[in-house]
């Protein structure tokens, strides 16, 4: 029997959270057109939509909240913030904006032209939408082992060198203005990059000398796991890996709503000058001006006193051994998820879940709302709803490989027996999967679908 981490920490201030009963539950779904992301948040027993924004924050950010200078330009907090992006990442150049997407959409409307294509070890969906929206096209080269479900790979994050290098020289000759990766890998499970793969990454995009970016919102938990599971870091401190991990890159974008330990925060960073400065005159014209970037300084200070907690390592063991609870309790159940356990997420697979509904009736999409609908959970679809294309040129729909749900947990918020009472519930919900059906998509439209749609039961 999994036994769960103890949280080092105890609870000042609390939010009380009710469940309604089953009836009512069953009239919000419908309203919400079946769609989680429309239910309102007060309907909510145990929230595991995302764990982006969601986290508590500590006295100690709370006390920063206070020490918030509202000036301008040049606030005290934006310093402060300044030296715990060099302290903690070794970057000089970097500017804050309102959160992670806003920093992918300066970065790549600078550096993207139609026709380019961007590799990343598996693009996050506002990635990969920001990349199209400016003309280019995003491509995954994770290693075929983070297709595998049941995978005991520990860093199913890692990219397929392979992979890149016959991008570069065939079809991306000439046409890959940035490469990227991701960590952890959200859209594969959590799932981690070892140092090796990024250094060995990293050599490749300098050989042909293309830029080389993280995707870093999830920079603390990655480095716990090259802690624990790569050789040779047993003995580091998570400050040491991660400051290792961003001396092989040329800058990264960051959404600060996760490791940041804040509600919200986003960051870029860049060597460059040139580009920092270009990256600067676009931040004014759409964020706001350079030492606060759409944020309130007292943001600023939440977020540098953020970074640096993130990395204390009593905090990121429990919190990475917090989610592996969960996902234990799930798989002694005889519950498929994606194995290794990811770092901030357990994923179901819902192909395993619910095995007689196929991809074109969104079987995870089934599953999300019957967590509702049983136990007034809401977790989040990573299927079909999400990732499915139409070829635009057949007009075949193609379905994703994997079909997930993703129950993220929130930084701090929850205790163990919530997370018992989510697995409780999923196991219920096992024992008669055979009476759950699939689902239609009555409306929907644009590049992130999955956020507006509404469906309906078949
Ligand atoms: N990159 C990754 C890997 C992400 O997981 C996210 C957000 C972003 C970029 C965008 O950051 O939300 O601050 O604009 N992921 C959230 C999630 C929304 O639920 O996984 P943002």
């Amino acid at each position: 029997m999994s036994q769960p981490a103890i949280e080092p920490y105890r609870i000042k201030a609390v939010e009380p959270i009710v469940l309604h009963p089953p009836e009512m539950r069953v009239s919000l779904m419908e309203q919400a057109g079946y769609n989680t992301f429309k239910l309102k948040a007060q309907d909510i027993f145990v929230d595991l939509l995302t764990d982006s924004g969601t986290s508590a924050m500590s006295m100690n950010q709370w006390a920063g909240i206070m020490m918030g200078d509202e000036s301008y330009a040049g606030c005290r907090n934006f310093f402060n913030l300044q030296d715990t992006v060099m302290d903690v990442f070794g970057f000089e150049n970097f500017v804050p904006t309102h959160q992670g997407r806003a920093a992918e959409n300066i970065l790549f409307s600078m550096i993207i032209k139609p026709g380019h294509i961007v590799p990343n070890n598996m693009h996050f969906d506002t990635t990969g939408a920001n990349i199209r929206s400016n003309g280019g096209t995003p491509v995954n080269l994770v290693i075929d082992e983070s297709y595998e479900v049941s995978s005991t790979h520990p860093f199913k994050g890692n990219m397929d060198p392979n992979k890149l290098t016959a991008l570069l020289d065939g079809e991306g000759k000439g046409k890959v203005p940035i490469i990227m990766h991701t960590i952890t890998n959200n859209s594969g499970g959590g799932q981690p990059v070892s140092m090796a793969n990024i250094k060995e990454i990293a050599n490749i995009a300098r050989g042909k000398g293309i830029p080389f970016f993280f995707d870093a919102c999830r920079f603390a938990e990655n480095a716990y796991f090259i802690r624990t599971r790569e050789e040779g870091y047993a003995q580091s401190s998570i400050a040491e890996i991660v400051k290792e991990m961003f001396s092989y890159v040329d800058g990264w974008t960051m959404s600060a709503k996760k490791d940041g330990l804040v509600n919200i925060g986003g960051l870029l960073a860049v060597k460059d000058d040139e580009l920092m400065g270009n990256i600067r005159d676009t931040l004014i014209l759409i964020e706001g001006y350079v030492t606060y970037g759409g944020l309130a300084g007292r943001d600023l200070e939440a977020m540098s006193r953020g970074l640096r907690e993130v990395l204390d390592l009593d905090y990121v063991s429990f919190r990475v051994n917090q989610v592996k609870y969960l996902g234990d309790r799930l798989t002694e159940a005889g519950i498929q998820i994606i194995t290794p356990v990811g770092g901030h997420a357990v994923y179901i697979n819902a192909k395993d879940f619910l095995p007689h509904i196929p991809q074109s009736e969104f079987p995870a999409q089934a599953l999300v709302c019957d967590l509702y609908l049983e136990g007034g959970i809401r977790a989040v679809e990573v299927g079909s709803l999400m990732f499915a294309t139409t070829n635009p040129e057949t007009g075949e729909v193609v379905y994703p490989e994997l079909e997930m749900i993703r129950l993220a947990i929130p930084r701090r918020v929850y205790t163990s027996t919530h997370l018992d009472y989510v697995a409780d519930t999923l196991i219920r919900i096992k024992s008669k999967s055979h009476q759950l059906g699939g689902y239609k998509i009555v409306k929907a439209n644009g590049l992130l679908r999955h956020f507006t749609a509404e469906m309906a039961p078949l």
